[in-house]
């Protein structure tokens, strides 16, 4: 009985689907339906299964080049029309326009644009490391720069802030795959796990070490909140049950801190890269303040924070300052070469505050006691007392004291580095 009725069910939703593709997707798009049935059959089993296929969002109503200011025309495809290769932000904005204005503003799109033209970042800018490296890491998670054709280096790339030939920025298929497009993948820890993990952002292994990750993974999935309850999802009044902060995808909404940095500060724009003035720092510290409340007390609540605060201060002021003062003082004695990554006390002067220090701060904002501790604040207690040998050993030395060679540098192997304002666009010179 069970079989028939399996059959059957079977058999309706071919049915269902055969007629619904016929049906719903434009004559134009049908023909690349058909050709890659056969050609990339996995493609169109994936776009099958989405949201858009049941809705009759067709090959074309990404692919179509007429959508793009500019584009890259596909030099594979047997179409017999021209077909865009790359699929940016502009397609997605003809449906999902909300979506997409809340993501241009975040440091999710623009992240290249800081890292290069503001930070000046020294592996890329200053050629610390090589092209392959670059390729396979750097440009994954923070995107490629995409202008006129497809190469290893450049694609395929799902990064955050891929810069698109059209001038958007960033890929929404970082969470949402294609052809897939789900929710439900986005929702996922693991997937912003795909970026944020490892020694330097470890938000993943913090979360998983929290209650609130335990919980999720005992199977409490709806009692304890994932990275999007508390960054993305819509936040409702317990009691009343009313929405108090849509969904966003604008990822900063929330923050009112900036724990990355060498030296922590209030929240800054995501483009000018100024900190955030007194009411939206209040402000954002007040949002992130409702997504807790809808589980916890207001005293629980405004204590964890000042909690975290206090974290971010004695990191401030007891670790990273008298360790700069000891970096400006070398520097002004000229017992470091302007080269960047050339000698021990920079390299240890790197990981004290893009290690150690960042997992210090980051593992109190996000209740994981390991990370605040043993993998962050007592790590930089012993990366403090290296620092601080090296810097007698050189100031008793008298000269600086570099290593002769670094090895996949692209001043060492060739290779080309970013320029800022050529190669990203200065969004501030808009
Ligand atoms: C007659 C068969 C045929 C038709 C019709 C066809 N395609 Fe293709 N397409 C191919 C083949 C073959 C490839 C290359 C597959 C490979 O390299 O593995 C391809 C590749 C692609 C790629 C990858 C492009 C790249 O450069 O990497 C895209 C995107 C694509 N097709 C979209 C479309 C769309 C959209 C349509 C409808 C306008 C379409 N195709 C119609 C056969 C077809
Ligand atoms: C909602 C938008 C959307 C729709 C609808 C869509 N695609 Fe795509 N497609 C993409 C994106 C995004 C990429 C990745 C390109 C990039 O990185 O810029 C892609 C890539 C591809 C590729 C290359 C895949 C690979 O892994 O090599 C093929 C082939 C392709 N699409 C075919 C199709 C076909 C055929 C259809 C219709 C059945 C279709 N697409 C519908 C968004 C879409
Ligand atoms: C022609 C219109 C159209 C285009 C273009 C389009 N979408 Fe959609 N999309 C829809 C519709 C319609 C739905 C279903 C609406 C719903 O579920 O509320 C949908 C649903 C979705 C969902 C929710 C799926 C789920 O699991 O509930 C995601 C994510 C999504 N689209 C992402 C994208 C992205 C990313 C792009 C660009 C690469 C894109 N869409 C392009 C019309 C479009
Ligand atoms: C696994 C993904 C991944 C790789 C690989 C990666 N990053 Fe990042 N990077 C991130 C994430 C995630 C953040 C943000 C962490 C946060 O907000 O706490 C970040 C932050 C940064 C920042 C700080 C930006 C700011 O707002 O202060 C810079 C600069 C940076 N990365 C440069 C690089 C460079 C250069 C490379 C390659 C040498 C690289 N990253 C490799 C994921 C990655
Ligand atoms: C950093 C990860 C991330 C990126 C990148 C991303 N999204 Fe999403 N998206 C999410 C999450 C998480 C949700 C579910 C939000 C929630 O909890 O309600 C979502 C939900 C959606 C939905 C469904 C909205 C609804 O009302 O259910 C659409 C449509 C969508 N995204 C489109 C896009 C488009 C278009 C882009 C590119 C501009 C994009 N997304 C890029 C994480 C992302
Ligand atoms: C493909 C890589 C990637 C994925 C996937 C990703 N992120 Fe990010 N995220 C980054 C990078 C890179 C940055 C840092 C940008 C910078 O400051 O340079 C960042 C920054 C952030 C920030 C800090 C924003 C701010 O304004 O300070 C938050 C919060 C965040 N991400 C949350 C998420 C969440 C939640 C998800 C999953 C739904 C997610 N991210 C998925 C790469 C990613
Ligand atoms: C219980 C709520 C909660 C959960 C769950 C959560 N976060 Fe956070 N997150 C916070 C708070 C609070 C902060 C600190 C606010 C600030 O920095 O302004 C923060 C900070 C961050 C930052 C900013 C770091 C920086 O450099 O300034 C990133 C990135 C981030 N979270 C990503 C994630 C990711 C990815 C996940 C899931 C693996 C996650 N968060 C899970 C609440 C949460
Ligand atoms: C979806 C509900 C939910 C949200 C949202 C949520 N938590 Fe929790 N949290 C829990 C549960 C459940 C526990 C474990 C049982 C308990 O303590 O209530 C927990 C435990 C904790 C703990 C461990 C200490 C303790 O009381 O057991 C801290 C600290 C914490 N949460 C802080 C926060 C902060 C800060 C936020 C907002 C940034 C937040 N939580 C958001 C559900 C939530």
């Amino acid at each position: 009985m069970y079989k028939n009725k399996f059959v059957m069910i079977a058999v309706g939703l071919l049915l269902a689907f055969a007629l619904h593709a016929e049906i719903v997707i434009g004559e134009a798009s049908k023909k690349c339906y058909d050709c890659h049935k056969k050609e990339t059959p996995e493609v169109v089993r994936q776009w099958s299964m989405s949201k858009h296929a049941q809705e009759g969002v067709g090959c074309l109503n990404c692919h179509d080049p007429k959508i793009y200011k500019k584009t890259i025309i596909s030099d594979r495809c047997q179409s017999s029309t021209p077909v865009s290769a790359i699929v940016t932000p502009a397609a997605c904005s003809n449906c999902h326009e909300k979506e997409v204005m809340e993501y241009e503003h975040t440091k999710h799109a623009n992240t290249l644009h800081f890292v290069v033209n503001i930070l000046k970042d020294p592996w890329l800018v200053k050629g610390a490391n090589s092209t392959p490296e670059r390729a396979t890491g750097c440009f994954m998670c923070h995107g490629s720069i995409i202008k006129d054709k497809l190469t290893w280096y450049n694609y395929p790339n799902n990064g955050v802030g891929r810069i698109n030939p059209d001038g958007t920025r960033g890929t929404c298929t970082s969470c949402h795959n294609k052809h897939i497009f789900s929710v439900k993948e986005a929702k996922a820890p693991t997937t912003c796990g795909y970026c944020h993990l490892g020694p330097d952002h470890p938000q993943v292994e913090i979360w998983e070490e929290s209650i609130h990750g335990k919980m999720y993974m005992a199977g409490y999935t709806k009692d304890a909140p994932t990275c999007a309850t508390c960054h993305t999802s819509e936040v409702k009044d317990p009691k009343t049950g009313e929405v108090v902060l849509e969904a966003t995808h604008d990822v900063g909404q929330r923050m009112w801190l900036e724990l990355k940095p060498p030296k922590s500060t209030i929240w800054k724009d995501p483009v000018t890269w100024k900190p955030m003035d007194e009411t939206v720092r209040k402000q954002h510290r007040e949002n992130m303040k409702k997504v807790c409340l809808q589980c916890h007390t207001e005293r629980h609540v405004e204590d964890y924070f000042t909690r975290i605060e206090k974290q971010v201060e004695d990191y401030n002021k007891n670790y990273f300052a008298p360790a700069k003062k000891m970096l400006v003082t070398l520097r002004k004695k000229k017992l470091l070469t302007p080269r960047p990554f050339d000698e021990e006390f920079e390299w240890d002067f790197w990981l004290l505050w893009h290690h150690e220090g960042r997992r210090m701060r980051m593992g109190a904002s996000m209740m994981g006691p390991d990370y605040a501790w043993w993998h962050g604040a007592h790590e930089v207690k012993m990366r403090f007392m290296k620092l601080k040998r090296d810097y007698d050993h050189l100031i008793k030395l008298g000269h600086p004291d570099p290593h002769k060679y670094i090895p996949g540098a692209t001043y060492s192997c060739g290779g080309t580095n970013l320029v800022p304002g050529v190669d990203v666009p200065d969004l501030r010179k808009k």
